[in-house]
């Protein structure tokens, strides 16, 4: 499982996509010079004259993303055709001339219909497909500039544009339109400190990730079982316990990106914008192969609530599109929950790997202590980490935030790291907490 395709699979597959596009545009042009008669409207749908589907198989990225969208022969060649312009302007020219309104280029509605069809039926089908409820735009693949309907120029998506160019994909930020954000950790899996069983399972968690493509692909268990392409995880345990780190530091020593997805930014008024939404997450995530991570998964994957109002009502549609989508995706989920009870029961089932994260005792916790001061911050020799192990009940998180609280500390007076201050700085960390400093 590769997250990037190397760069000679994309451009080769480009080089032959487009003469094929080419060849299309040129047999349009030629049944344009035709005349009328030229271009008899059977009412029969009839052979098209565009590549079959197969035409499109292949491991470069436009391969893929024709794949994970599930497109037909006919939303494969508009979408080529939309993005063909950024290969080369000449197609923007071409596309102008397949038309007889003045002052088109780019691949407008009208065009893409001519370019997938010539039959009356063909062109009747190509309406449905060009229409926001079509494929294409109902998963934000294509979008529409300017006017809609026929006379609106078709453009791909960013994202996917750079996919399929074989480019870096744009920097990816929160939206009400694209709810993740990629999960990027300094940690590799080696900094995280968990008891033996849970480090077991990890470890089991990797190894079914790395070996996910040869059992569902190439020993044939994704066309052979429903969900079963994919790998879904659920990390749980208190908070503060290196759930969300170890989400990120699982993805990196896999060699996959990961994308966090924003709970909060889901519970939108408009139910039909938070699937298309999701829509464009979860496609993105299975083209490129990104780990899905869902931090604090309780709110949606929660027990359903009793619809009691109308919002209620699309707050339940909005979850049951989530669970459909995450148990029928081919990559990796992993959601993190500060409580198992919390995660509905029927969800549960479908959680190939359940990971406890529990609160670290004493010999976790003097290693996180060991590990936690980066290798240049001066300490002073009197530290001891055993103690501090021994004597504070501290989550992972809340040894962090201590040692971070008393490196500033040390850093304001011009001194080392001591224990004095480590001791201070955890007092706080009590404080926060609302608990009382054991003695
Ligand atoms: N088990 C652990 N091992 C090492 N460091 C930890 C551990 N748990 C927490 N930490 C530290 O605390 C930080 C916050 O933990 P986090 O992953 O947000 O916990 P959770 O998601 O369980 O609430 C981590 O980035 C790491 O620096
Ligand atoms: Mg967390």
């Amino acid at each position: 499982m590769t997250a990037r395709v190397d760069a000679r699979t994309a451009v080769a597959e480009l080089r032959a996509a487009i003469e094929m596009l080419d060849g299309v545009v040129q047999l349009r042009l030629e049944e344009r010079r035709g005349g009328i008669t030229g271009r008899p409207l059977s009412i029969e749908t009839g052979d098209e004259g565009i590549p079959p589907l197969s035409r499109y198989e292949g491991t470069g990225p436009l391969a893929a993303a024709i794949g994970v969208a599930g497109l037909t022969a006919p939303e494969a060649l508009v979408l080529l055709a939309a993005i063909a312009p950024s290969v080369d302007e000449r197609f923007a020219v071409a596309f102008g001339l397949l038309t007889d309104r003045p002052g088109v280029t780019g691949l407008t509605g009208e065009v893409a219909r001519t370019l997938v069809a010539r039959s009356f039926a063909g062109r009747l089908d190509a309406n449905a497909l060009l229409s926001e409820h079509g494929a294409l735009r109902r998963s934000g693949l294509l979008v529409v500039d300017g006017a809609d309907g026929l006379d609106g120029v078709l453009r791909p998506e960013p994202a996917l544009r750079a996919w399929v160019l074989g480019l870096a994909p744009p920097a990816q930020t929160v939206t009400p339109d694209f709810p993740a954000r990629p999960l990027a950790t300094v940690h590799s899996m080696t900094d995280v400190v968990v008891p033996a069983r849970t480090s077991d399972q990890l470890r089991e968690l990797e190894a079914r990730i790395r070996l996910r493509e040869r059992v569902s692909d190439d020993w044939g268990f994704a066309a052979h079982h429903d969900g079963a392409s994919g790998v879904i995880a659920l990390f749980h345990g208190p908070p503060g316990t290196g759930k969300t780190m170890t989400a990120a530091a699982v993805a990196g020593a896999v060699g996959l990106p990961a994308y966090i997805i924003d709970l909060s930014a889901l519970v939108s008024k408009y139910i039909g914008e938070t699937e298309k939404a999701l829509a464009k997450v979860f496609d993105r995530a299975a083209r490129e192969h990104c780990v899905l991570v869902f931090d604090e998964a309780d709110a949606v994957f929660g027990t359903r609530t009793e619809v009691s109002d109308a919002h209620d009502r699309y707050a339940n549609q909005e979850v049951s599109y989530l669970l459909t989508r995450v148990e029928s995706h081919p990559g990796v989920v992993i959601l993190t929950s500060n409580l198992l009870a919390n995660i509905d029961q029927a969800f549960q089932r479908r959680i190939a790997v359940m990971i406890e994260f529990p609160a670290p005792g004493r010999a976790e916790r003097e290693r996180i202590w060991r590990g936690i001061l980066p290798s240049r911050t001066p300490v002073s020799a009197d530290v001891a980490f055993d103690v501090l192990a021994e004597r504070f009940a501290l989550t992972g998180a809340q040894i962090r935030d201590a040692a971070i609280e008393a490196a500033y500390l040390a850093a304001a007076s011009d001194a080392a790291v001591s224990h004095d201050l480590l001791v201070t700085a955890v007092r706080r960390q009590y404080a926060k907490a609302g608990r009382t400093v054991p003695s």
